[in-house]
């Protein structure tokens, strides 16, 4: 048998609120920035090439592991429903978990506008929430996110911590022979990179970790939140390797990457590929 899955993560659609009553708060903030600088540098207008890419890779599930929006606007979620539609109309096809963009305003938050559009995929569960893949294979949903005046730090509840572990317990090793965690943030990042977490990390990342590490299988956990894409073993437990596919559509000097992970399950292990376009601007930093 073969299972694949692609993942993807911080894809940043970004529009401008038709709204006035939409530019106040955290968004103005998000907007400022937009204006200066993700305009240029989130390809936007790539997206449907984004995603025919994505189909000729041909997943049996797709994974967005968060920020698909940049200001959580509706009309942002909606660019990246339909450009995926293909996939997100069932849970059997699709996992997306928010980043903190897409929890980006107590506006948006209140109105849960990234659940109406991505919860399905999760079967409207609260997070953490598991469901199985295939045969073997288990998806475990984690979401730290939340709406804060100005910094991007995620939270790992206490409580979601309680429900992760519980689900790690219950996890049978005859049947689970590997865990797909997804979530926008990592729980711990590679030295080189630690300069971009500064005030960016999930707090309690490392009870999450530890709750991981209970498993008797590998842990694939599917991130993304910082824009380089790599591979990297975890240091603190030998069964959890993070897969970060950077920013797929952000231009940098040579042109933006398309980056996404190909996992290939065969019914006793995953084997992890790095894609992107060719000559594109950001390799892939494997520290495997
Ligand atoms: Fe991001
Ligand atoms: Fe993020």
């Amino acid at each position: 048998m073969n299972y694949r899955i692609v993942h993807t993560s911080d894809i940043h659609v970004w529009d401008f609120p038709v709204n006035p009553v939409l530019w106040v708060g955290k968004r103005t903030l998000g907007l400022g920035n937009l204006i200066l600088r993700r305009a240029r540098k989130f390809r936007k207008e790539q997206l449907l090439n984004l995603a025919a890419t994505i189909e000729e890779d041909q997943p049996d599930h797709l994974v967005l592991s968060g920020d698909v929006s940049t200001t959580s606007l509706s009309s942002e979620f909606e660019k990246i429903h339909l450009a995926f539609q293909e996939w997100l109309g069932d849970p059997r096809s699709a996992t997306v978990v928010p980043g903190n963009h897409d929890r980006y305003t107590q506006w948006a938050q209140r109105r849960r506008l990234f659940d109406r559009y991505f919860g399905n995929t999760t079967h409207n569960e609260p997070y953490p929430m598991i469901k199985n893949l295939t045969r073997g294979l288990d998806l475990i949903g984690f979401d730290p996110c939340r709406p804060q005046p100005i910094s991007a730090r995620g939270l790992a509840k206490l409580s979601h911590i309680k429900s992760l572990r519980r689900i790690v317990s219950q996890i049978h090793p005859d049947e689970t022979k590997c865990v797909i965690f997804a979530c926008h943030y990592p729980g711990e990042v590679p030295r080189e990179f630690l300069r971009f977490e500064k005030g960016h990390e999930m707090v309690n990342a490392r009870l999450v970790v530890k709750s991981l590490a209970a498993l008797h299988c590998p842990v694939y956990w599917l991130h993304g939140h910082i824009h380089y894409p790599w591979r990297y073993p975890s240091p603190t437990a030998s069964n959890v390797v993070y897969l970060n596919p950077g920013a797929p559509l952000l231009k940098r000097k040579t042109g933006i990457s398309f980056g996404r992970w190909i996992l290939d399950w065969d019914g006793v292990d995953v084997t992890a590929e790095w894609k992107s376009a060719p000559n594109s601007a950001r390799e892939l930093v494997d520290f495997a």
